[in-house]
């Protein structure tokens, strides 16, 4: 089986003032908190045990907004991260979650769209559970400082991942979706902090491509949004509202998916539209129809 991790930690100092008391993760983007969004992506991956992981001060809101997940036929738990000791630190603060379980991490602020990513998701899992390799994904950037970054020897084999390095050896982003096998939890213990005192992911990228058993999939079919600023936030709330008032759907509803998924039935989907609002029962009406 699968398990899936949502990271929605942090500071969001880069987002200051609008996240000085409000977690990143639960901003709006567009019409929904951001971490619907990530939640949708473990969902369509197939994934339907979940442990959030976030700070003392927000993990009660995340636990308010989603509860414990049996609205929409999957379990969610939740985890304190007291410091923001780095992503890595998310399997040893999972490592009773994963128990003997393969892992998919998702970031909080990651968010994923496109016709084929339904199909993307389901392969990477099926994958990971059947090979001994771990999975990440990589997408093509105009400023990969700011990211994880492949780099390439001159055979165009990956050489390294670099941690947000000032000079980028390629354009190609390492984005906040990882599936792992389950030794990654061996590997995040055998992290140490980096310069920024952080237990980086990228460590653990290092690791198992250093075993070789790091399998890099380049996404290109589909839109990897950024919230990492002012400017991208407000992009990837105009990005969503422009594709849901042209196309006449929802992209990562939740409850959409859940009922497609078959993690809800027709009775429970008629519960919840009793209790929607207008606009969201006329589409999830829609579905049933
Ligand atoms: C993290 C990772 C980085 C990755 C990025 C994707 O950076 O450390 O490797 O490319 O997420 O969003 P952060 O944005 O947390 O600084």
């Amino acid at each position: 089986m699968l398990k899936g991790i949502i990271l929605a930690g942090g500071h969001g100092k880069r987002l200051y003032p609008i996240t000085k008391v409000m977690s990143k993760q639960l901003l709006p983007i567009y019409n929904k908190p951001m971490i619907y969004y990530p939640l949708s992506t473990l969902m369509l991956s197939g994934i339907r045990d979940i442990l959030i992981i976030s700070t003392p001060k927000d993990i009660n809101n995340y636990e308010l907004l989603l509860g414990d997940g049996s609205d929409l036929g999957i379990k969610i738990s939740y985890k304190i991260q007291d410091k923001p000791n780095g992503l890595a630190e998310a399997f040893i603060i999972g490592e009773k979650f994963i128990g003997n379980d393969d892992v998919c991490l998702v970031l909080g602020d990651n968010i994923f769209y496109g016709k084929d990513l339904p199909k993307i998701l389901k392969s990477a899992s099926n994958e990971l559970v059947e090979n001994n390799e771990s999975i990440i994904f990589g997408y093509n950037v105009k400023d990969p400082e700011r990211y994880g970054v492949v780099s390439f020897d001159s055979k165009l084999e990956v050489k390294s991942i670099d941690e947000k390095p000032s000079k980028p050896k390629s354009n190609i982003a390492v984005v906040g979706l990882y599936f792992f096998k389950n030794d990654v939890i061996n590997f995040a213990k055998q992290c140490i902090p980096s310069s920024r005192g952080e237990l980086e992911i990228t460590h653990i990228h290092n690791q198992y491509l250093d075993q070789k058993r790091l399998n890099i999939k380049i996404l290109d079919s589909i839109f990897w949004l950024d919230t990492g600023t002012h400017d991208a936030l407000a992009e990837a709330s105009s990005f969503i509202k422009t594709v849901e008032s042209r196309e006449g759907k929802r992209v990562s509803c939740l409850e959409e998916i859940a009922y497609k998924y078959k993690y809800i039935d027709k009775n429970k989907l008629e519960k919840i539209i009793s209790k929607s609002l207008d606009d969201d029962a006329l589409y999830l009406k829609q579905l049933i129809s």
